[in-house]
C-alpha cells in the first residue's frame, strides 16, 4: 500500500531487496549499483502493478440499446449514418430516411435498417406523413441539412428563406410529430455547430441559426417533456458533406486541424456517433448543448 511508505521512501520488503541488489552488484562501481537498485525497484513496482490487474474483474455489459429502436432522419450518409451503425451495435432496430433513394437503400442494407422512407425533411408535410406511419420509437436524430455560407450583397433571399426553414422550422416539425412517437424517456437529438459562433465575414445565417438552436434545443425540451431533447454541436467534421464542400482542398485542412486542434487530430463521425448514442441512454440529459469540436472554437482553426 502507497501509505506504508516508511521514511526511507522504500516500501516494506524493499530494504531487504535493495540490500540484495547491492550484495548482487557488490564489486561494481557506484553507478552500476545504482543502476541494479532501480532496476529492483522497477521490479517490485511493476510486480505489484500486474497484482493489482490480476484481481480486476473485466466489464461485461448489455448492448445500452438492446430491444430500442432508432429513427435517423438523414440517416444514408456521414454523422447520420455512423450514428445508425454505432446504435446498431449497441443492439437498436434503425429506421433510416434520406432524399436519395439510392444512397438510402445502400446504407440500409448496411446497417440492416427495419425501413426506411425518402421525404425532403424541409417539408413538413412529408415528415407528418412519416411520423404518422410510425410506431412508437425510442429515439429520433436529425442529422438531414448542410450550412450555409454567403456574404449579405451575394444572398439571394429566396434561397435564404429556404435554408432558414431547413435549419430551424425543421426542427419545430419533427419535434410536434416526434413527441407522439417517441417513448417518455427516449430523445429528440437535434445537430447544429460550433463555428458559428465567431462572426466573420459570411456567417450572417450559419450564426444566427447556431445562437438560436440551443434556445430552442432548451424550450421544446421543456414543451415536449418527458421526451427529451439535446442538441450536438460540432466543429468540423470529416465526413462526405465537407469532402464535397472542400474539394482539394480537404487534405490541406486536415492537416491544418492536426496542428491547431488540442486534441491534435481530426474529429471524426465516429466521435459525434458515440455522443450521441449516450445522449440516448443518459436519462438524466435533456435541453443542453453538447459541444464536439475537439477544441477548435478556443483556437479559431
Ligand atoms: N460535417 C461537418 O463538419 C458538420 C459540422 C457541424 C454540423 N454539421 C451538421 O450535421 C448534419 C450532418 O452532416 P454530415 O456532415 O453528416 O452530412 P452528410 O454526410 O451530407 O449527411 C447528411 C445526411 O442527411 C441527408 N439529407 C440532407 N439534406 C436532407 C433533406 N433536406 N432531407 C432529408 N435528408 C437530407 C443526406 O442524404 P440525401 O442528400 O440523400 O438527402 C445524408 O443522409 C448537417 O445538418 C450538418 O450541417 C456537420
Amino acid at each position: 500500500m502507497r501509505a506504508d511508505y516508511c521514511e526511507s521512501g522504500l516500501l516494506p520488503g524493499e530494504p531487504e531487496a535493495v540490500e540484495a541488489g547491492y550484495r548482487s552488484a557488490a564489486h561494481g562501481s557506484p553507478r552500476t549499483r545504482t543502476a541494479a537498485l532501480v532496476r529492483k525497484r522497477l521490479g517490485l513496482l511493476i510486480g505489484e502493478t500486474m497484482n493489482t490487474v490480476k484481481t480486476l474483474t473485466p466489464i461485461r455489459r448489455e448492448p445500452e440499446l438492446l430491444g430500442q429502436t432508432v429513427v435517423v432522419i438523414g440517416g444514408s450518409s456521414g454523422i447520420g449514418l455512423e450514428t445508425a451503425r454505432r446504435a446498431r451495435t449497441e443492439g437498436a432496430r434503425v429506421i433510416l430516411t434520406g432524399r436519395n433513394p439510392e444512397r438510402l437503400k445502400r446504407a440500409a442494407k448496411e446497417v440492416e435498417a427495419e425501413s426506411t422512407a425518402a421525404f425532403d425533411a424541409t417539408d413538413p408535410l412529408a415528415i407528418e406523413r412519416f411520423f404518422h406511419d410510425l410506431p412508437t420509437v425510442d429515439h429520433v436524430m436529425v442529422t438531414a441539412g448542410r450550412p450555409y455560407y454567403g456574404r449579405l450583397v451575394d444572398m439571394d433571399f429566396n434561397e435564404v428563406r429556404h435554408l432558414m426553414a431547413e435549419h430551424l422550422l425543421q426542427a419545430l416539425y419533427v419535434a410536434r410529430s416526434a413527441m407522439n412517437k417517441v417513448r417518455p424517456g427516449g430523445t429528440l437529438i437535434l445537430m447544429g455547430g460550433t463555428g458559428g459562433r465567431r462572426p466573420a465575414i459570411g456567417m450572417n445565417i450559419a450564426g444566427a441559426v447556431t445562437a438560436a438552436l440551443p434556445n430552442l434545443t432548451a424550450n421544446l425540451a421543456v414543451e415536449i417533456a418527458p421526451v427529451r431533447v439535446n442538441l450536438i454541436a460540432a466543429g468540423f467534421v470529416d465526413t462526405p458533406l465537407s469532402a464535397e464542400l472542400l474539394g482539394d482542398q480537404l487534405e490541406n485542412r486536415r492537416d491544418h486541424l492536426r496542428t491547431t486542434l488540442p486534441i491534435r487530430r481530426v474529429v471524426g463521425p465516429k466521435d459525434v456517433a458515440s455522443l450521441a448514442v449516450h445522449i440516448m441512454t443518459n436519462t438524466a440529459l435533456t435541453g443542453a448543448t453538447y459541444d464536439v469540436d475537439g477544441g477548435q472554437q478556443f483556437v479559431a482553426a
